[in-house]
């Protein structure tokens, strides 16, 4: 974990595996594309930051390259991008379901693009990708985005073999309800909240910290001989659903 670089860094996940890579003494180069919230990420973590939008390939390619000359050889690369996007099916419109395939799966395509080619020069890598748990478990008015995260899925497990050879993993987190900007409107409302804490075997929503530890595992020679894995961080809820307490 010599040189990580994060798109999506001045998220709430991306931010929190920032500053825990930082913690650790990696190099960290952070990708978004408002300047303010990444600057105020940079300054608190030390990552360097890289202003610019995922889905301008061009533009993506070339602060890649400027990345490598600036901070370093890329080692990990973890993408941070995606959306939330909750309604059914017959009141989604198409432009919304191309968008919303655009900012989960297309960008991760550009960013791999960009990325893999370096890393298979070198024959070393380590990939994290991010799912969510509306991928692999059926959840209501979540047609859309479990659509483009299992894009996403299937992504990870074809190119871990792919890329295998050249000694490169690819593994991937899938999140339940994680309180982040992302999913502000569903954690700040007292009832949204409710309904989802109680729909979570463990009791409550995710942290940007459980997701980010997640994907250190992935970053890190801990998860040497793992690749194609999508690890479920979601409070038990793909495992089942928790247990009804019945009044007598
Ligand atoms: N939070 C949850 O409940 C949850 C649940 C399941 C899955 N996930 C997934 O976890 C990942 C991280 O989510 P999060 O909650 O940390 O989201 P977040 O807080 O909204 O952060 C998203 C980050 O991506 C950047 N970004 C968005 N579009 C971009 C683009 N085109 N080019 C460059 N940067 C772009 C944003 O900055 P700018 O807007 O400034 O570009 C921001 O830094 C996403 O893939 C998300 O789908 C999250």
């Amino acid at each position: 974990m010599q040189t990580v670089l994060i798109t999506g860094g001045s998220g709430g996940i991306g931010a929190e595996l920032a500053r825990r890579l930082r913690a650790q003494g990696a190099n960290v180069a952070i990708v978004a594309r408002s300047v303010e919230r990444l600057n105020a990420v940079a300054d608190e973590t030390g990552a360097h930051a890289f202003p610019a939008d995922v889905l301008d390939a061009e533009a993506f390619a070339d602060t890649v390259k400027r990345i490598e000359t600036d901070v370093g050889e890329i080692d990990g690369f973890a993408h941070a991008v995606g959306s939330v996007f909750l309604r059914p099916l017959h009141a989604t419109s198409l432009e919304d379901w191309r968008t919303t395939f655009e900012t989960n799966a297309t960008s991760a395509f550009i960013a791999l693009k960009a990325v893999m080619p370096l890393m298979m020069r070198r024959r070393r890598g380590s990939v994290v990708l991010f799912s969510t748990v509306a991928a692999s478990t059926g959840l209501p008015n979540h047609e859309t985005i479990a659509a483009a995260k299992s894009a996403i899925e299937g992504l990870v497990r074809s190119a871990s073999i792919s890329y295998a050879r050249y000694g490169i993993r690819v593994n991937a987190v899938a999140p339940a309800l994680t309180r982040t900007p992302l999913s502000r409107s569903l954690w700040e409302n007292e009832m949204t909240l409710k309904a989802s804490v109680a729909m979570h075997p463990l009791g409550r929503i995710g942290e940007p910290g459980d997701i980010a530890a997640a994907a250190m595992y992935f970053l890190s020679d801990a998860s040497a001989w793992t690749t194609g894995q999508i690890l479920g961080v979601d409070g038990g809820l793909s495992a089942g659903s928790p247990p009804v307490t019945l009044k007598p």
